[in-house]
């Protein structure tokens, strides 16, 4: 931690600590700036321009063909060429940020779908023991909800919950298995998210699983597009450094939690009320 450097990145002002020897492209990549990188970050098209407004940073001979020896010596550098060696204060000028906007296609909210949810909640209301209905708790909530499987962590829950509750609640199962017990009657309190997970864009909608309807809809950049605009230099940085895998997949990862809690603000639910989530993506997205 204590050789890390400080990389403060303006105007948004946001900052990373990095390794000496990272690339200032992915240094702002992990603070959530994309940068233009239509040639995949080989240093040819110039797009990923920035400024160092302090600290050094050594040009890179591919920084020589693509910008003029003014450029270098006001301070700019190719992002995906410099590397961090001192803590920096970088400028990124407007036209070098990736601008997803305008093309993200969204549909409306409101739409039906035919859904088949794996999850499907049941409320439950069980009469109490008596000396003369003695079933067990277990035979007592199959009767009422179906045969079920209860995992251990469920099955010691079972009878304090039911004494608790009144011996009424939600049974969430989950093919056939319960994974949950629920307070009152939630059972129309179900709901799934579908992503379409792109390269450039990600769309996330809130579906009622009881109704079909979309509650909610959201829609971010891919925060990947740090590391290339296009899928294959994400496969060749990948290639060239194994850990990428790992930012790569933490980068999408922290986008859809973003998009979750928006889809859950709007739609005004708790985000345990959420049992499925399901993500498309062309193959090297999967
Ligand atoms: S020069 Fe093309 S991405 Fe840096």
């Amino acid at each position: 931690m204590s050789n890390e450097l400080k990389v403060t990145f303006q105007p948004s002002g946001r900052s990373v600590y990095v390794l000496p020897g990272t690339l200032l492209l992915e240094a702002a990549g992990r603070v959530g700036i994309a940068l233009q990188t239509p040639c995949g970050g080989k240093g040819t098209c110039g797009k990923c321009k920035v400024r160092i407004a302090q600290g050094d940073c050594a040009p890179s001979p591919s920084g020589n063909d693509v910008l003029s020896a003014l450029q270098i010596s006001e301070g700019f550098r190719l992002a995906c060429q410099a590397h961090i060696e001192t803590p920096l204060v970088v400028e990124i000028p407007a036209e070098s940020l990736f601008d997803a906007s305008g093309q993200i296609l969204t549909g409306d909210t409101g739409e039906i779908a035919d859904l088949k949810p794996v999850v499907r909640k049941e409320h439950f209301a069980l009469a109490p023991p008596t000396s003369e209905d003695a079933r067990s708790d277990v035979t007592r909530i199959t009767d009422a909800v179906g045969d079920i499987e209860i995992p251990h962590d469920l099955l010691q829950k079972l009878p304090g919950f039911l004494r608790a509750n009144s011996w009424t609640g939600t049974a969430v199962i989950v093919n056939g298995r319960l994974t949950g017990l629920e307070v009152g009657n939630t059972s129309q309190e179900a709901y799934g998210v579908a992503v379409d997970l792109g390269t450039t864009t990600i769309v996330a909608t809130l579906f009622d699983l009881a109704t079909g309807e979309a509650s909610a809809l959201a829609s971010s950049m891919n925060p990947q597009v740090g590391f290339g605009d296009d899928v294959i230099a994400r496969i060749s940085r990948i290639l060239e450094n194994h850990g990428a895998l790992a930012e790569l997949q933490q980068s999408a990862l922290k986008a859809l939690n973003g998009l979750i809690q928006t889809l859950t603000e709007e739609a005004r639910i708790p985000a345990r009320h959420i049992y499925e989530i399901v993500v498309a993506g062309n193959s090297t997205m999967q």
